[in-house]
């Protein structure tokens, strides 16, 4: 079943263009590319695709650094492509979301160029942050990049402009109405072309206040940004409300903005999710209010640990939090900004855990290579592409890990991604990983996450709450078990090396590994392992 409207329990598998199939030998992932495996996709049982940026870019991010947000890159292919894919897919019944980088343009987009010949005062320089240096020289505040280094970079005739990130990637000025324009265009454009729904790049950012004023901490700030940099909690909480760059009131008007954009598409339910990083949590309602967006992403799991109590937590709380609102929360294990779950906590334990949150309500985010269990890439230094690496000067490895390219079939790297050099380098010990080898293993974790969306589908979406079954506060037999009920489904979740014996009814729908014993009104759940039960 699907949920009404359409995202509201939907399963989204995002995926990293240049990363998932080369159709034409260059060593990178495009969009006919996608197009030719959307069936594969569909397979899997998921609702919709979000693709992370494939528009004209110098890609000194990713393609996060977006030279013409109204075309394609050619390393992608061209709009006809992007039009084909989109039509494709809806023929497949699969809904397709398109990144916006609102936050910033890439310094090689034709604003920014004029900015930079029509000089100091201009209304072109007005579209962006430029300012006069400090009259010691130094930049005007000391902000720190979230990719290391000044968040300044001076121009010939002395004035600095700001970019929260790479130093291509200048940030626009929203204060500026040329700037909610031209994004007004940019939606129409793609939703005219028949995308279902955005994924708002740095969502929290676009507003800043204090530009000319010194942070008192920026080092410490910088750091407590980063999910990466252990960090006392309470120092931690303390700075990151300090933030002026982030989560200001302002970001609220251009969204609300934008939901007359998206409801003028009347019943296409159009939908976008914003990726806002905000504290306190429940600043993140504030972004799924009835006249704002759709979804907030939640990245609480994304570094949790595979431990019962700070799982429970995070999980009860994001659907608490939502709930207060009429809202449900989002779920994601992996994305193309952290290290892939299976790396993090291990693939037992990334099975049994991904097996446990896609029983739960709201919408989950699946990273490309996520069915397959793939771990990160390990690349070696010259490889990397990722400018945190390089603006770090190495102290940061940066994201490639999570980026190399997808195995599909065969014995040898590159596994099919590609007839030429991979932009990343495949390891050759994924050759257990392709999804040629997986789709032939009933027991592969590509089967487990197949089987798991076909129960979703028919069992837990639009079923109801979380009743916690046992969890740390509600009387579990064992801190290393955590359960919950919903509609007509149990899900048990065993976090130990050992096998937990538990008194219940209910027929097996799945088990994320190993063998499950069943008899006399008793389950055995194996070690680092979940299971469905159906009454
Ligand atoms: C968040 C994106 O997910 C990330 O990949 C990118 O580098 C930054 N925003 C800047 O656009």
């Amino acid at each position: 079943m699907k949920s009404s409207p359409w995202w509201k329990e939907a399963t989204i598998y995002q995926i990293y263009p240049r990363s998932f199939f080369d159709s034409n030998g260059d060593g990178e992932g495009d969009l006919p590319g996608i197009t030719s495996k959307l069936e594969y996709v569909k397979s899997l049982g998921v609702d919709a695709i979000w693709l992370s940026p494939f528009y004209t870019s110098p890609n000194k991010d990713g393609g996060y650094d977006v030279a013409n947000p109204r075309d394609v890159d050619p390393r992608f292919g061209n709009l006809a492509d992007a039009k084909r894919m989109i039509d494709i897919a809806h023929s497949l019944d699969l809904r397709v979301l398109v990144d916006i980088v609102p936050n910033h343009f890439s310094d090689q987009h034709v604003w920014f160029q004029e900015a930079l010949k029509a000089g100091r005062g201009s209304k072109e320089r007005a579209r962006f942050h430029f300012y006069d240096a400090n009259s010691d020289g130094t930049p005007p505040n000391n902000w720190i990049s979230l990719f290391g280094g000044p968040s300044w970079t001076q121009v010939e005739d002395g004035q600095f402009y700001l970019h929260l990130f790479d130093s291509s990637q200048p940030d626009l000025n929203w204060d500026n109405p040329d700037v909610a324009e031209d994004f007004e265009k940019t939606l129409r454009f793609w939703l005219d072309l028949g995308a279902d729904g955005f994924r708002i790049d740095v969502a929290h950012g676009l507003v800043k206040e204090d530009v000319l004023k010194d942070h008192p901490d920026p080092q410490g700030l910088s750091d407590a940004l980063r999910l990466d940099m252990p960090m006392d909690p309470e120092r931690r909480y303390a700075l990151l409300p300090t933030v002026p760059y982030f989560d200001r009131q302002g970001v609220h008007e251009i969204y609300r903005k934008w939901r007359t954009i998206f409801d003028s598409y009347g019943s296409r339910e159009v939908m976008a999710v914003a990726e806002a990083w905000v504290h306190p949590p429940v600043n993140a309602t504030r972004y799924v209010r009835a006249d704002e967006l759709h979804q907030v992403f939640n990245f609480d799991l994304l570094d949790a640990a595979f431990e019962a109590e700070q799982l429970y937590g995070l999980m009860s709380a994001a659907i608490d939090l939502m709930k207060s609102v009429g809202s449900l929360p989002t779920w994601a294990l992996s994305n193309h900004d952290s290290p892939r779950v299976a790396s993090r906590i291990g693939d037992l334990q990334s099975r049994a855990l991904a097996l446990f949150v896609l029983a739960l309500p709201g919408s989950c985010y699946v990273f490309a290579g996520q069915e397959l269990g793939l771990p990160d890439g390990v690349i070696p230094d010259e490889a990397r592409q990722d400018p945190i690496y390089f603006r770090t000067k190495g102290v940061q490895k940066g994201r490639d890990g999570a980026r190399v390219p997808l195995p599909w079939k065969g014995e040898t790297a590159p596994f099919g991604f590609t007839s030429g050099k991979p932009w990343l380098p495949l390891q050759e010990g994924w050759k257990d990983l392709t999804v040629e080898k997986q789709e032939s293993d009933p027991k592969s974790t590509l089967n487990l996450y197949r089987n798991a969306l076909n129960l979703r589908a028919e069992h837990l979406v639009n079923n109801g709450e979380v009743e916690w079954i046992d969890s740390p506060i509600h009387g579990s037999k064992s801190a290393s078990l955590l359960a919950f009920k919903r509609g007509n489904v149990s899900i048990y979740m065993n976090l130990s090396d050992l096998p937990i014996e538990i008194e219940v009814n209910g027929k097996l729908l799945v088990v994320s590994g190993g063998i499950v014993d069943g008899r006399d009104g008793k389950v055995t759940i194996p070690p680092v392992s979940t299971i469905w039960l159906h009454h």
